[in-house]
C-alpha cells in the first residue's frame, strides 16, 4: 500500500497510443485553446485591481514577472508534456515519476484551479452581461443571492463541452479571435491617450494599506518575517505579481490534450509556448495602456478596462471592451470544463477516483460524466458564493501543482534516461529548479487566509486518498 507507488512509463505510453479518446487536434488549434483559456479574467479584471490596490503602474512589470515565472514552468511542462503526451498531464507525469500521493495531490490542486477559475469567470461572466444589456442586479450580479446568469452559462457550455471536443475547439478558435482583436484594439486606440505623468512615478514609493492592517490579508512571506504591512513599492509590485499570476494559469490545461493531437511531440510544445508568447505580449502592452490612460487611483475595479475609454471619453471603445468581455470569457469557462473533464477521467481510470468517472461516452467520445459532476459543482459554487476574492486560490492551486511539475522533470531524466524526449528544457536541473523556486517564491507572497484555505482543501483531498484512492487505486495489491 506504498504512497510512493508510480505508474509504470511504458505501459502509459502504450496505452495514449491505443487510446479512446479522439485525434484531431494541431498546434495551431492548440494555440487557440490556450490563448482561449489563458486570457480572462486576469486582464480584463485583475489588472485594473491590482494596479489600484497593491502596484500603481509597475503592475505592468508584474506581469512581466508573471510571464518570466509561467515560462519557466511552461517550459518543464512542455518537456514532461511531449514526451508523456497523456490525459491528465501533470497528474500522470507525477504519477509515473514522483508516485501515486504527489499524483492525487496535483490532481487535486489542478481541480481546485479549474472549478473555482470556471465558477470565478462565470461569475464575471454575468456581471459583464449585465453591465452590456441592463439586466438585474439581484439576478446577474454580484449581490444575487443566486446567480442565474452563472448557472446558465455554465449549463449550456456543458451540454457544449460533453458533445465533443472537435464542436469545442472550433466554438472557442471563434471566440478567441474576438479576444485578441478586442485587446489589439485597447492597445492601438489606448496608445494615443496615454499621458506620462500617469505612469511617474512608476513604482509608487510603499506605503500602509489604505484600510489598515489586518493579518490575514498580509502576504504570508511578510507576515513570517514579522515585516509592517504594506502596499505598493517592489514589495506591492511582487504581491500584485503573484495575485496577477492567475491570468497566465491555464496554459496547463493544453498538456491534458496529449491524447487527442494528431502529433503530440511537435504540437504540445508550439501549443503551450505559443500560447503563453502571444497572451504574455497582450497582457504587457494593455497593461501598461490601462495605467498610462489613467491615475491608478482612480481606476474601476468593476470595469477597468471599458471604464478607463469612457474616462477619455471614447465611448464606443468601451462598448466593444464590454461585448468583447462577455465573448472572451465565455472561451475560458469553456476550456476550463474540458480540462476538468479530462484530469478526472484520468484519475478515474486510475481507480484514485470512483472508475465510472473514467470512462469515455461511446458515440461523442468525451468523458461526459465527469464533465457533467463538475460542472454541476461549479455551478453550485458559481451560484452562492460570491467569489471575487478566491482567483488567489486558483494561482495558489496552480503554482503548487507547476512545483512538482518541475522536480518532476529531473527526476524523470534520471529514472528513464532512455525516454524520446521531442523538447528538452534547457540547463536541466538548474532551469527546473529556478522554476520550482520561483513558483515558491510567488505562492508565499499570496496572503495568510489563501494559505489556510489551501490547508484546508489539501486536508481535505489527503483525507478522501486516504480513505478511498488508496484502496481503489489501479496499483493497489500490485
Ligand atoms: N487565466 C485565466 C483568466 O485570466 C483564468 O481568467
Amino acid at each position: 500500500m506504498g504512497v510512493f507507488r508510480t505508474l509504470d512509463l511504458d505501459e502509459v505510453l502504450e496505452r495514449q497510443k491505443s487510446g479512446d479518446l479522439k485525434r484531431h487536434l494541431r498546434g495551431r488549434d492548440l494555440i487557440g485553446f490556450g490563448v482561449g483559456i489563458i486570457i480572462g479574467t486576469g486582464i480584463f479584471t485583475l489588472a485594473g485591481v491590482e494596479a489600484k490596490t497593491h502596484a500603481g503602474p509597475a503592475v505592468t512589470l508584474s506581469f512581466v514577472i508573471g510571464a518570466v515565472v509561467a515560462a519557466l514552468a511552461a517550459l518543464c511542462y512542455a518537456e514532461l508534456a511531449s514526451s508523456v503526451p497523456t490525459a491528465g498531464s501533470a497528474y500522470t507525469y507525477a504519477f509515473a515519476t514522483l508516485g501515486e500521493i504527489f499524483a492525487w495531490i496535483i490532481g487535486w490542486d489542478l481541480l481546485l484551479e479549474f472549478a473555482l477559475g470556471a465558477a470565478v469567470v462565470s461569475r464575471g461572466w454575468s456581471g459583464y452581461l449585465a453591465n452590456l444589456l441592463g439586466l438585474p442586479d439581484d439576478l446577474f450580479g454580484e449581490s444575487a443571492p443566486v446567480n442565474i446568469g452563472a448557472v446558465l452559462i455554465i449549463a449550456v457550455l456543458t451540454v457544449i463541452a460533453v458533445a465533443g471536443i472537435k464542436e469545442s475547439s472550433r466554438f472557442t478558435n471563434i471566440l478567441v479571435l474576438v479576444k485578441v482583436a478586442v485587446c489589439v484594439l485597447i492597445l492601438v486606440v489606448g496608445v494615443f491617450y496615454i499621458k506620462a505623468a500617469n505612469l511617474t512615478p512608476f513604482i509608487p514609493a510603499a506605503q500602509a494599506p489604505p484600510g489598515g492592517t489586518e493579518t490575514l490579508r498580509q502576504p504570508l512571506v511578510q507576515a513570517a518575517l514579522g515585516l509592517e504591512q504594506s502596499v505598493y513599492g517592489i514589495g506591492g509590485m511582487v504581491t500584485a505579481a503573484a495575485i496577477v499570476f492567475f491570468a497566465y494559469t491555464g496554459f496547463e490545461a493544453l498538456a491534458n490534450l496529449g491524447e487527442e493531437t494528431k502529433n503530440p511531440r511537435k504540437d504540445l510544445r508550439v501549443g503551450i509556448l505559443g500560447a503563453l508568447a502571444i497572451c504574455a505580449v497582450l497582457y504587457i502592452g494593455v497593461s501598461l495602456v490601462l495605467t498610462g490612460m489613467m491615475p491608478f487611483q482612480n481606476i474601476d475595479t468593476g470595469a477597468p478596462l471599458a471604464s478607463a475609454f469612457d474616462f477619455v471619453g471614447q465611448h464606443w471603445v468601451s462598448a466593444l471592451i464590454s461585448l468583447g468581455a462577455v465573448t472572451g470569457l465565455t472561451s475560458v469557462m469553456m476550456v476550463e470544463l474540458v480540462t476538468i473533464g479530462r484530469i478526472g477521467f484520468a484519475m478515474g481510470r486510475d481507480g484514485l477516483l470512483p472508475k465510472a468517472l473514467g470512462t469515455v461516452h461511446p458515440k461523442w467520445g468525451t468523458p461526459h460524466r465527469m464533465t457533467i459532476l463538475g460542472a454541476a459543482l461549479i455551478a453550485i459554487l458559481a451560484a452562492l458564493i460570491p467569489i471575487s476574492q478566491l482567483s488567489d486560490m486558483v494561482s495558489i492551486g496552480a503554482l503548487s501543482a507547476m512545483i512538482i511539475v518541475a522536480v518532476a522533470v529531473p527526476v524523470l531524466r534520471r529514472r528513464r534516461p532512455d525516454l524520446k524526449r521531442p523538447f528538452t528544457v534547457p540547463f536541466s536541473p538548474v532551469v527546473p529548479i529556478l522554476a520550482a523556486l520561483a513558483c515558491l517564491y510567488l505562492m508565499l507572497n499570496l496572503d495568510v487566509l489563501t494559505w489556510i484555505r489551501f490547508a484546508v482543501w489539501l486536508a481535505l483531498g489527503l483525507a478522501i486518498y486516504f480513505f478511498y484512492g488508496r484502496k481503489h487505486s489501479r496499483l493497489a495489491g500490485k
